[in-house]
């Protein structure tokens, strides 16, 4: 027999670009986000989508250009609290949304995500 991946499901190459493409604007729009990221996004746009590729179970393009992802040390140097944990979700549910990703692959992807998301926090909130 033969699996789909969700990758594969979504519509591959074509659909994770899009949703990369729908994703950093937000982010840079963000309050809670948008200092935390360079002014040049493309780099880190090309590095998500390496990323999002295999995350989703197409070919391991992170890995074969940048190794292990490790993704909670590579988040080390950045302090994600909370409540910037849930901006980035909030920032991937629009994306989601507007990108037209639905159905069993959506609560496939968005319950990865949310566990992925709240692994990267390494902060309390910032005390105000
Ligand atoms: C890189 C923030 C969650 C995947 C980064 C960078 C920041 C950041 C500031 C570095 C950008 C630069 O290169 O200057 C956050 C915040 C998150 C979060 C605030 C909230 C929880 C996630 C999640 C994923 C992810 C859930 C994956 C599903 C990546 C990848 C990179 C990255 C692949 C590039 C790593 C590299 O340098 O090779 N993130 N991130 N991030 N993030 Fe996140």
């Amino acid at each position: 027999a033969s699996y789909q991946t969700v990758y594969e499901a979504i519509g591959g190459e074509q659909k994770v670009r899009e949703l990369v493409e729908a994703f950093y604007p937000r982010v840079q729009a963000h309050p809670d986000l948008k200092d935390l990221f360079p002014a040049d996004i493309i780099p880190v746009m090309e590095k998500q989508y390496l990323f999002l590729t295999q995350f989703l179970g197409g070919p391991a393009l992170y890995s074969e250009q940048h190794g292990h992802p490790m993704l909670r040390a590579r988040h080390i140097p950045f302090p994600i609290t909370p409540t910037r944990a849930n901006a980035w979700l909030q920032c991937m549910e629009a994306a989601l949304d507007e990108v037209n990703i639905t159905g069993l692959a959506r609560d496939h992807i968005w319950n990865r995500l949310v566990m992925t998301a709240h692994h990267m926090v390494n902060q309390p909130e910032d005390q105000e």
